[in-house]
């Protein structure tokens, strides 16, 4: 059997830094845990605009639909501001999630102990949160048609649609029942169906699903108080189910929780291929950060625990994802901090190179 392929892309700002620690990692299961995978690498978002004039070429989208998992970087920088919407770096992004088909966008917001003092919440509110939040990523007004800016009289009017048909409600609903079943057992829905129409179907249609399993506990929230209550009393979550809009602001929002954005791992699944892997592209939640790119300050651990989602939910190498997290875990309580995690302490921080460096000698340590 061949290895399982990986494309990497690092795309712009951090992405290429965090990448290169995530490598070693990868080195580090082939090396010691006889883990291999066949790694290739390509051009994302400004980096590929540089080169092709688009944010993905189509030979890059090629290996994306071929790999058996997508591990992404960052995309985006004050030097692609001024460029058409259509080059804009994120349209790359936004191809991939579309033509990959990726329904399922995993956002788990876990507070680590060594860093509940980070939060700008009180510790006991975050202290041991461990939520998953799943974004439907391929639909709603992200892409719903029709869409643009027309001329309307004698202005002009721009128009996006939230648009979402039954079976886009119910794939992504039955991922997050089927997570749930493997946690706490609960989900949430989250919608407007007070005020939108999509929001009255989305509510049916995941009622109708979470008779398929009885042992989860199914509630529904208007998507505003959804964002009250996570500020509020974020641990009466498990697993959070909500669209592409309301799940792109309410992940950010429960990243907030946990103390930093440099810390939190995404998966964004579809369906599976031939050989049953689900399609997946994995990718940290931060962006590109552009203010700190080049200076080796930024944090890998998005990204590395990203990979660590990856042996889970695509290689189903639970326990060495296990192992993985762990070891970031164990760096963390030693009190190995990069410049993004210091607020408050008066230790020195670690380069991104340095975190790197600790994390595989936490999981040398772990054999
Ligand atoms: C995210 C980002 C993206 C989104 C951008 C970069 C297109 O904010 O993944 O949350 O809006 O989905
Ligand atoms: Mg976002």
């Amino acid at each position: 059997m061949p290895n399982p392929s990986i494309l990497i892309l690092p795309g712009d700002g951090i992405g290429p830094e965090v990448m290169t620690e995530v490598r070693k990692i990868i080195g580090w299961f082939g090396e010691k845990r006889d883990i291999s995978f066949d790694v290739s690498e390509d051009l994302v978002g400004g980096a590929a605009y540089d080169k092709h004039g688009v944010p993905l070429a189509d030979e890059t989208m090629a290996k994306a639909q071929e790999a058996d998992a997508v591990l992404l970087g960052a995309v985006g920088g004050p030097k692609y501001d001024d460029l058409d919407f259509s080059v804009k770096p994120e349209r790359g992004l936004l191809r991939l999630r579309k033509e990959m088909d990726l329904y399922s966008n995993l956002r788990p917001a876990q507070c680590f102990d060594a860093l509940a003092d980070f939060s700008s919440l009180k510790k006991d509110i975050v202290a041991g949160l461990d939520i998953m939040i799943v974004r439907e990523l391929t639909s709603g007004v992200y892409f719903g048609e029709p869409r643009g800016i027309f001329e309307e009289g004698n202005e002009r009017v721009g128009i996006n649609t939230q648009r979402y048909t039954e079976s886009e409600i119910e794939r992504a609903a039955r991922s997050a029942f089927e997570l749930a079943m493997r946690r706490g057992k609960k989900v949430c829905s989250m919608e407007k169906a007070n005020v939108m129409e999509s929001g009255i179907l989305w509510r049916e249609v995941v009622t109708r699903v979470a008779a398929d399993y009885p042992e989860v506990e199914l509630s529904h929230m208007y998507a505003d108080n959804g964002a009250m209550q996570l500020v509020r009393a974020p641990k009466q979550f498990d697993v959070i189910l909500t669209d592409n809009l309301f799940g792109d602001i309410l992940s950010d929002c429960a990243a907030m929780l946990t103390g930093s954005l440099g810390m939190l791992p995404s998966a964004s699944l579809g369906a599976p291929m031939e050989n049953g892997r689900p399609k997946a592209l994995y990718e940290p939640v931060h962006g590109s950060a552009p203010d700190i790119t080049g200076q080796g300050k930024a944090n890998p651990i998005a990204c590395v625990l990203s990979f660590a989602m990856a042996l889970r939910y695509s290689f189903d190498l639970g326990a060495e994802a296990d192992r993985l997290e762990a070891a970031v875990e164990k760096v963390l309580a030693d009190g190995v901090r990069t410049a993004d995690l210091l607020a408050s302490e008066g230790v020195s921080p670690v380069s991104t190179s340095e975190m790197g460096d600790a994390i595989v000698a936490a999981l040398n340590a772990s054999l």
